[in-house]
């Protein structure tokens, strides 16, 4: 009875190839890297220079004043509904509540309008899309200028609101 010698065919050869598993790992990383930067919201740019607030002053007397009033002041009585029970346009200055919400969220309420909004609210709700109206940096501008009359604490505030919104 002859003992079988057990060989090892494979010890000879490396088992891994730490190279090219490396490269792939650094390949995947690279390729997430851009998908979470492409996938990102855009960001604004803040502080916005004085050129963006003008042409933010511009587009908003334009856009937005005959609604959010001529200076963010809002309809009269915004807190409550209209008679057939659609929301009156709020103020954008300190009193409203534009300033609790994060950039990402004021931009997209801005270029998309109610198609932003869950589908139960769509209907109650007058606020135009200017995806077709405005450029990205034109809206961008507008919530550089509206963002300007808030306080500072209310911008801080804001910023840190932003910060969180991913
Ligand atoms: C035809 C009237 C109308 C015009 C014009 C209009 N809006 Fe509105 N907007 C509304 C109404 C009504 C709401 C409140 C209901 C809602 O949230 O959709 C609103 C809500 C918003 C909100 C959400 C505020 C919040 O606190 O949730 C933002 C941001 C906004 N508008 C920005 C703008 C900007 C910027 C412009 C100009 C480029 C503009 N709107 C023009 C009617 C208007």
């Amino acid at each position: 009875m002859s003992k079988s010698h057990k060989s090892h065919p494979k010890s000879s050869a490396p088992a891994v190839n730490w190279p090219l598993i490396g490269g792939i790992i650094g390949l995947l990383v690279l390729v997430f890297i851009v998908v979470l930067a492409v996938g990102r919201r855009p960001v604004s740019t803040n502080p916005a220079s004085t050129a963006d607030l003008e042409l933010g002053r511009q587009v908003y007397a334009q856009q937005c004043a005959l609604c959010h009033g001529a200076n963010l002041e809002g309809e009269e009585n915004w807190r409550e509904y209209n008679p057939d029970g659609t929301f009156r346009s709020p103020p954008h200055d300190d009193t409203g509540h534009t300033w609790h919400h994060g950039d990402g969220y004021l931009f997209e309420r801005t270029k998309y309008g109610t198609a932003a909004l869950p589908p139960e609210s769509r209907t109650l709700s007058g606020m135009p899309a200017y995806e077709a109206i405005l450029t990205d940096e034109e809206i961008w501008a507008v919530l550089a200028y509206i963002k300007s009359s808030w306080s500072a604490e209310n911008q801080q505030i804001q910023a840190g609101i932003t910060a969180n919104e991913q």
